[in-house]
């Protein structure tokens, strides 16, 4: 119906560990940056942040992963350590996705910020797309551990949202299903009922 919806609805995130070189050019990476900062941002806050872990950083960051492993579950065996490290190695390119939330102003209460983080986050992965790469947002419990908040040093109003894997993957990506638009969208009939929560 339009290429720019089509587009969209076209993305889909490919795991990892399967997206391999070539990643985004420079140019490409700094286009992404454009993007995310072209996210619907109440206040002009900007909460959102992305630190790219360059190729000779990321036995450092699987260090910090292993760390946060431990951190979990301190009985983890040496497989389950490496692999925390090997996830640290997946992604021919890495972004760490920093949110700065603060509380300090009532017109822009923490949940309007999160939504300008996360508005951020989809410009990124679009505009990946629109390079003929493929991505995958990831998180995982590692994000709230000490080992990561020191490894970016977070300070206590940031939070490190996840990592955007970025690379290119030859295959289809997994059709997941997703929700109608009738599922997403309903007409207002202005009819109090008789019970709500307001
Ligand atoms: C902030 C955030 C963190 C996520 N973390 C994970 C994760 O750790 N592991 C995972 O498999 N999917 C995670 N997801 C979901 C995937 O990124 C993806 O959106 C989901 O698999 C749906 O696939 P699609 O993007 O192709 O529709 C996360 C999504 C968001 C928004």
């Amino acid at each position: 119906m339009n290429d720019l919806v089509d587009r969209i609805c076209a993305r889909r995130s490919v795991s990892p560990r399967h997206l391999s070189d070539p990643g985004p050019s420079p140019e490409e990476l700094k286009e992404m940056a454009r993007a995310a900062a072209a996210a619907p941002d109440h206040g002009r806050r900007g909460p959102m942040r992305l630190v790219h872990i360059p190729d000779s950083k990321r036995e450092a960051l699987a260090e910090a992963f292993a760390g946060a492993a431990l951190e979990a579950d301190p009985q983890s065996d040496a497989a389950r350590v490496e692999d925390a490290r090997e996830r640290a190695r997946n992604g021919a390119c890495l972004l760490a996705v920093i949110a700065t939330i603060s509380d300090d102003d009532p017109r822009v209460p923490p949940h309007e910020q999160w939504i300008s983080v996360g508005s951020a986050i989809q410009n990124v992965l679009l505009a990946a797309e629109s390079f003929g790469c493929r991505t995958k947002i990831v998180s995982g419990t590692r994000v709230t551990s000490k080992a990561m908040r020191s490894a970016f040093a977070l300070k206590g109003s940031e939070h490190l949202v996840g990592f955007i894997a970025i690379g290119s993957f030859a295959g289809s990506p997994k059709d997941l299903p997703r929700r109608r638009a009738d599922e997403v969208l309903s007409i207002w009939t202005a009819e109090t009922p008789d019970s709500c929560d307001g």
